[in-house]
């Protein structure tokens, strides 16, 4: 997959601009201010229906005007040509596939988009929920239900929340049953696809990084000694206090470690920063080899935080990888050595207008 053509209006500093990307690798350059993260903003909404950056949709429409409009058309790997197109105004969206309304979850699959950014290192530094949103993506792209299990679960949850704060612990096993069913199904569907990320991780990490021994260890979300309905059990007059169920999928978490330690307490920022690489395109490279389809990368200021020595391997890990690319950085020198790279684009951006550079 790929996206042929990108149209962008009304978004942040770019008010209309029509690029024709290289199926390959697009290096965007500009000054600060000059609107690089906004050209890759523009993709990631296109492929996600929200901005990686801004909660409230809002702040993204470019100042005194009422919408924004993002669009393009994308080439799979059937050769097939899909049109998709998302609308913003203030109050919501509308979503267009090939001409037709349609949601967020087509048009996640019609263009996944993974983003990385400098705050991206938070995926070993930060809170576990940006690690579930890692898992789950992944996830999402390889089980089609897991979707319809994720809020399952999560409404079973809320409901068993709310007797849990009304203290009505007499009907508390009827949801019991519920939430581990689908609780089961959400922590399998994770722990196989860590799995399946695994070797592909290890084999990224030893290009970028020399540790011994990196470990990738699932916690579930409750007590691995037991089953899940037994922590349940167990936690109701916890759950029962404090108004809420402290087990399952919704707590779980992945630790990286390094050499049998939590990667975050032992390693270097710049060491993070390359774990943190080696698991995004790790997920890249997985979807890659295993689904008939490929993902956009977007990877904003990165290179320019890398030694001359992994920003050459990144960039000739990436024109191997086959998959689109948009990085972007002030200078072009920033990404390194360009010489022996083949099939890319430069765009330059300045007061968010964008042109392609000859
Ligand atoms: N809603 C908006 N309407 C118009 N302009 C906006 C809006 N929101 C932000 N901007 C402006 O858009 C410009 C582009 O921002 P962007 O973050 O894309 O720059 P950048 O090229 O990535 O810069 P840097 O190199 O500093 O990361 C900024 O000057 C910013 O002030
Ligand atoms: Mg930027």
């Amino acid at each position: 997959m790929s996206l042929q053509k990108l149209d962008i209006y009304f978004l942040r500093n770019i008010k209309k601009s029509s690029i024709s990307p290289s199926p390959g690798i697009n290096l965007i350059t500009g000054k600060n201010g000059s609107g690089k993260s906004s050209l890759l903003e523009a993709i990631f909404i296109l492929g996600r229906a929200r901005s990686f950056r801004a909660k409230n949709i809002k702040q993204v429409i470019q100042f005194k005007q009422t919408e924004l409009i993002v669009s393009g058309q994308s080439i799979q790997q059937s050769g097939q040509v899909f049109h998709l197109g998302i609308q913003f105004n203030g109050k919501g969206c509308e979503i267009r596939l090939n001409k037709e309304n349609s949601n967020r979850s087509e048009l996640a699959y019609s263009l996944p988009v993974l983003l990385i950014h400098p705050k991206s290192y938070l995926l070993l530094d930060g809170g576990p929920q940006v690690r579930r949103e890692f898992l789950d993506w992944g996830v999402f792209n390889f089980q089609e239900d897991f979707l319809i299990c994720w809020r399952k679960f999560k409404k079973v949850l809320q409901q068993r929340n709310s007797l849990l704060k009304n203290k009505q612990a007499d009907q508390i096993n009827v949801w019991n049953n519920e939430l581990v069913e689908y609780g089961t199904i959400v922590s399998n569907y994770r722990e196989q696809y860590l799995k399946k990320l695994e070797p592909f991780f290890f084999e990224i990490c030893s290009c970028f990084l020399n540790f011994e021994q990196i470990e990738l260890k699932y916690n579930p979300g409750w007590d691995q000694s037991e089953s899940f309905m037994m922590s349940l059990r167990k936690d109701l007059p916890k759950d029962l206090r404090y108004g809420f169920t402290h087990s399952g999928p919704h707590r779980s978490d992945v630790g990286v470690m390094v050499d049998g330690r939590l990667a975050k307490h032992v390693v270097s920022r710049g060491q993070l920063k390359l774990l943190m690489l080696s698991l995004k395109l790790a997920q890249v490279k997985l979807i890659n080899t295993e689904k008939n389809n490929s993902v956009c990368l977007l990877i904003d200021d990165l290179t320019a935080e890398l030694d001359i020595d992994n920003k050459a391997k990144l960039l000739d890990y990436l024109s191997g990888l086959h998959c689109q690319v948009f990085m972007s950085t002030t200078e072009l020198s920033n990404f390194g050595d360009l010489t022996n790279l083949d099939n890319y684009k430069k765009f330059h951006v300045e007061h968010g207008k964008i042109k392609e550079v000859i």
